[in-house]
């Protein structure tokens, strides 16, 4: 019987690690502990867990703490380890964003790799043969690489990668598996499509476009806008998690996904009309905005999700539309400008300075 007792989450500062902890508090209602443990590079933002901190950290419930440290940095992590009685690590952390690996890979490799190797040779050496544990790998469908017109990634669908940021989360996911192969590990993995919500950092193509139509900038399409991506509501990404976590089998990988699928134009041509609505504009207001760049190098055509193996063993499905979550995510970009004022301005780089180093 897994403990799920103390939970260790990487990235918990970024996106999706910031929603799944509001998740755990905030939805399922978890009686255990979280530590988060984030290195607060350019994309952790404290500002995205302040209220879970104030109810349920040290002064608090004492049920959330956070740990400032690299995961490249075995002994910070083990030492992290020791503190915590910790039973179930869940691993985001990671470099995400795919235009930041193709000017700069070395980061990437570190982190994604070097980071998940310390990652699983801490639990190896901590936790023995335990079975009442679980280390979780979150990664992405784009290990899978590119597909055509047709198809969709399956869980055994051979690995592809094609840009530094997939073949760095290829190796971790190959890494985490050979744990599992060789000593025995208890691993879960999921990989997920293109997930969008509040609190993505506006590097990616949803929260950019928003917060280049605000201010009026344009709104730059790689190449001919016709690639296409599947989207997932991001707290839909975090209760497939969650039912993973939990009753996944040990050894297996879970593909999750939006079974949603987009070209860019066509969804920047939609979005473009949500935020018009929103802002009193007429209808293709913000469209003007729509310029054709350069394409991405090596940029991957197409991704699609098969995900029935999580719906008929876990019993997961995804509960919210797209129209529903691009009506909330669009809503909270535009009531929370200061979020990413602060992100823009320095502000909150600032405010780490002060508070966490
Ligand atoms: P993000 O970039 O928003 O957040 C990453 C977090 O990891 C940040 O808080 C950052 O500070 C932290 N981090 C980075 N390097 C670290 C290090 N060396 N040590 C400790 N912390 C470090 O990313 P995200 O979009 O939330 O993605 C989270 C995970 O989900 C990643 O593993 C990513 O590959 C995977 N994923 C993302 C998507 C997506 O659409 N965003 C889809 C599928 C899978
Ligand atoms: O599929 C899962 C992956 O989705 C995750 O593993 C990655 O962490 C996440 O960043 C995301 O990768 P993408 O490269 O698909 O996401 P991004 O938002 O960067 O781009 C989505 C699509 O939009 C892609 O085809 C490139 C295009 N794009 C992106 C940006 C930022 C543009 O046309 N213009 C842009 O300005």
């Amino acid at each position: 019987m897994r403990k799920l007792n103390n939970i260790l989450v990487t990235g918990g500062a970024g996106f999706i690690g910031s929603n799944f902890i509001d998740y755990l508090f905030n939805k399922v209602s978890i009686k255990g502990k979280v530590v988060n443990v984030d290195k607060l590079t350019y994309a952790g933002n404290m500002e995205n867990l302040e209220h879970i901190n104030k109810k349920y950290g040290p002064s608090g419930e004492n049920r959330y703490f956070f740990e400032k440290t690299d995961i490249v940095d075995y002994e910070s992590l083990s030492k992290v380890f020791s503190k915590y009685d910790i039973d179930t690590v869940i691993h985001f952390a990671a470099e995400s964003h795919v235009d930041r690996s193709i000017h700069g890979p070395k980061e990437f490799m570190e982190t994604n790799i070097i980071g998940t190797f310390n990652l699983l040779e801490v639990v190896r050496k901590l936790w023995g043969d335990r079975k009442d544990v679980l280390f979780h790998h979150i990664s992405t469908d784009e290990v899978y690489g590119s597909l055509d017109e047709t198809g969709f990634f399956y869980e055994n669908t051979p690995y592809d990668p094609r840009n530094p940021y997939s073949a760095s989360k290829a190796s971790a996911d190959h890494i985490v598996n050979s744990y599992f192969h060789t000593y025995g590990l208890p691993i879960t993995m999921s990989n997920c499509s293109n997930n969008y919500g509040p609190l993505q950092f506006p590097e990616k193509l949803i929260p950019i476009m928003i917060n280049n139509m605000l201010e009026e900038k344009a709104l730059p399409v790689y190449g001919d806008g016709l690639n296409i991506r599947d989207w997932l509501y991001v707290e839909d990404h975090c209760s497939g998690i969650w039912k993973i976590v939990n009753n996944g089998t040990i050894g297996e990988t879970y593909n999750l996904g939006g079974e949603n699928e987009w070209t860019n134009i066509d969804l920047l041509n939609h979005l473009c009309e949500i935020v018009a609505e929103k802002r009193d504009k007429e209808k293709d207001y913000y469209k003007k905005l729509i310029t054709y760049v350069r394409d991405r190098a090596g940029h991957d055509r197409r991704y699609a999700i098969n995900c029935d193996k999580i719906k008929s063993e876990l019993n997961w499905k995804q509960s919210v539309t797209f129209d529903e979550g691009l009506d909330i995510t669009v809503d909270w970009y535009l009531s929370n400008t200061s979020w990413i004022e602060n992100i823009k301005t320095g502000e909150y780089k600032k405010w780490i300075e002060k508070n966490y180093n």
